[in-house]
C-alpha cells in the first residue's frame, strides 16, 4: 500500500497567503460595496517592460519557423542568457562568478525550496525569524526539522536567529552551530539590509564552522544606498560557502513569466564534494528548463533598452515605498525597511497582534497587508506592507490608513 510522506502532515495549517486569501474573500463577498486595496502579497503591478516585449515577440517568430525553432534548452540554460547574468550581475561587480556556474531556472522559489535536496536530512538549519516561509516549509518537507511546537510556533531542531529591532532587523551569528544558513538581502518581510562588512562576518564565520549559506537575493535591485551588497560573492571567501539566487520577478516583473537562476561556484565543496556537480545532476535529472522564449526575455532585462526601462520601473515601486514610509511616519507609526526593499515593515499599534491588526486594517480602511507573524514567531506585533501596489492605490491606502482613529 502506498504511504504518504508524513513530513507533509507535520505541517501546521495552510500557507500565509491561503489564509490571507481566504479572509479577504469573505469580507469581500459580506462587503460588495468595498474597494480593496491589496498591499499583502509581493506580487507586481507594473506590466513588462517594451524591451521585454519585444524580445517576447521575435522569439516567438522565431518558434514559428523550423529554421530557428529550439526545442528542450541546454540543462544549465542557454549560454546568452548566462553569459549576459555573468557580465552584468558579476563580472561588472568586481564578482568572480563564471557563466558555467550559473542555472537558470523558472524562478526562485523552486529553487530555494528545492536547493535542500541536495544536503543530507541530518543537517541543522538557521533560519532568520521572521523569514520567507519556503525556507522552512520545505525543510519540514524533507524531515529535516524534528517537532513541531504549536505553543512557540517554532521546530525544535531548526536554529531561529531573531531579528528584531533590538538587532536592526538583522541577525546575529548563532549560539548553535548550524550546517546550512539561509539568508535574504534586502529582507523579505522586514526591508532591512546587511552591509557588506557584516555579509563578510557571516562568510568567514560559514568558512570556519563549513557551513553553507544559502543566499537569496531576489530583492537585489531595489538597493539604493552604498556600502549594501548586491551579491554575497563580493564578499571574499565566499565562493566557497556560499550558493546565491536570483529572480526576475521583482527586477523585471516575471511573477508570471517566470525566470530565475542559481549560482553554485565550483569551489563550493561539502568535504570533498563539489555542490556544482550535485547541483548539476538535479537539474538535469528533474527540469528541463526555463522556456526559450523567456530566456530570450531574460536576455533583454539586460540590454541597455532594457536596464533603463527596468530602472524606472523600480524607481517606481521605491517611490510607493517611500510615500507608505514616510506616511506612516507622519501618522506616528514605527516603520523600517523601504529604501532598500520594496517592503515596509511596521509595529502595529496599541499592541495589537499581527492578526488583529491585519483584521482591523481590512475592516476599517478595506486595505490587505501581511501579519508579521505569519513569518515567524519575532514577526509578532508586526506588519508587512508592500510597495508593488499602483501609485494611485498606494496614496489612497496610505490615506485610508492615516484618518483612522485611536491609531
Ligand atoms: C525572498 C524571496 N525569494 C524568492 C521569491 C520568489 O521568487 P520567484 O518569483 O522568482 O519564484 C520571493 C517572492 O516573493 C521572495 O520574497
Amino acid at each position: 500500500m502506498a504511504k504518504v510522506n508524513d513530513n507533509y502532515l507535520k505541517l501546521p495549517g495552510s500557507y500565509l497567503f491561503s489564509t490571507i486569501g481566504k479572509k479577504v474573500n469573505a469580507f469581500a463577498a459580506a462587503n460588495p460595496d468595498k474597494k480593496i486595496i491589496r498591499l499583502g502579497i509581493g506580487d507586481v503591478t507594473q506590466p513588462l517592460a517594451p524591451a521585454i516585449i519585444s524580445a517576447l515577440h521575435s522569439a516567438v517568430d522565431e518558434m514559428a519557423d523550423a529554421a530557428t525553432f529550439r526545442g528542450y534548452a541546454p540543462d544549465l540554460g542557454y549560454e546568452f542568457l548566462r553569459n549576459a547574468i555573468a557580465e552584468n550581475d558579476y563580472r561588472a561587480r568586481g564578482c568572480d562568478i563564471g557563466a558555467d556556474e550559473i542555472f537558470v531556472s523558472d524562478g526562485a522559489k523552486c529553487d530555494s525550496g528545492n536547493i535542500q535536496e541536495i544536503f543530507s536530512t541530518d543537517n541543522k538549519i538557521a533560519v532568520c525569524d521572521p523569514v520567507y516561509p519556503v525556507y522552512v516549509d520545505t525543510n519540514v518537507m524533507a524531515g529535516r526539522t524534528g517537532t513541531y511546537q504549536a505553543e512557540t510556533e517554532t521546530w525544535s531542531d531548526v536554529i531561529y536567529m531573531p531579528c528584531t529591532a533590538e538587532t536592526d532587523f538583522a541577525p546575529e551569528l548563532p549560539g548553535k552551530t548550524p550546517d546550512l544558513i539561509y539568508l535574504c538581502f534586502p529582507n523579505n518581510p522586514t526591508g532591512s539590509t546587511i552591509t557588506r562588512s557584516r555579509l563578510q562576518e557571516w562568510v568567514d564565520y560559514a568558512n570556519r564552522v563549513g557551513a553553507v549559506i544559502i543566499y537569496d537575493a531576489a530583492y537585489e535591485a531595489y538597493i539604493s544606498q552604498e556600502g549594501v551588497p548586491h551579491s554575497i560573492y563580493e564578499c571574499q571567501g565566499a565562493r566557497t560557502c556560499a550558493i546565491e539566487l536570483h529572480s526576475f520577478s521583482k527586477n523585471a516583473g516575471f511573477t508570471g513569466v517566470r525566470l530565475g537562476y542559481t549560482v553554485v561556484p565550483k569551489d563550493l565543496k561539502v568535504g570533498d564534494v563539489a555542490l556544482h556537480g550535485l547541483w548539476a545532476r538535479r537539474h538535469g535529472t528533474k527540469y528541463n528548463g526555463a522556456p526559450y522564449i523567456v530566456q530570450r526575455a531574460g536576455e533583454a532585462v539586460y540590454s541597455e533598452e532594457g536596464k533603463a526601462q527596468l530602472q524606472k520601473q523600480v524607481a517606481y515601486y521605491m517611490n510607493n515605498a517611500n510615500y507608505i514610509l514616510e506616511g506612516l511616519k507622519a501618522a506616528g507609526y514605527t516603520v523600517s525597511g523601504g529604501v532598500n526593499a520594496p517592503y515596509i515593515w511596521l509595529k502595529t499599534p496599541g499592541n495589537m497582534t499581527s492578526w488583529e491588526f491585519f483584521d482591523y486594517l481590512l475592516e476599517q480602511a478595506n486595505v490587505v497587508g501581511t501579519p508579521g507573524s505569519g513569518f515567524g514567531p519575532s514577526g509578532e506585533g508586526y506588519f508587512r506592507l508592500t510597495a508593488f501596489g499602483s501609485y494611485e492605490n498606494t496614496v489612497e491606502a496610505i490615506d485610508r490608513i492615516r484618518n483612522l482613529s485611536g491609531c
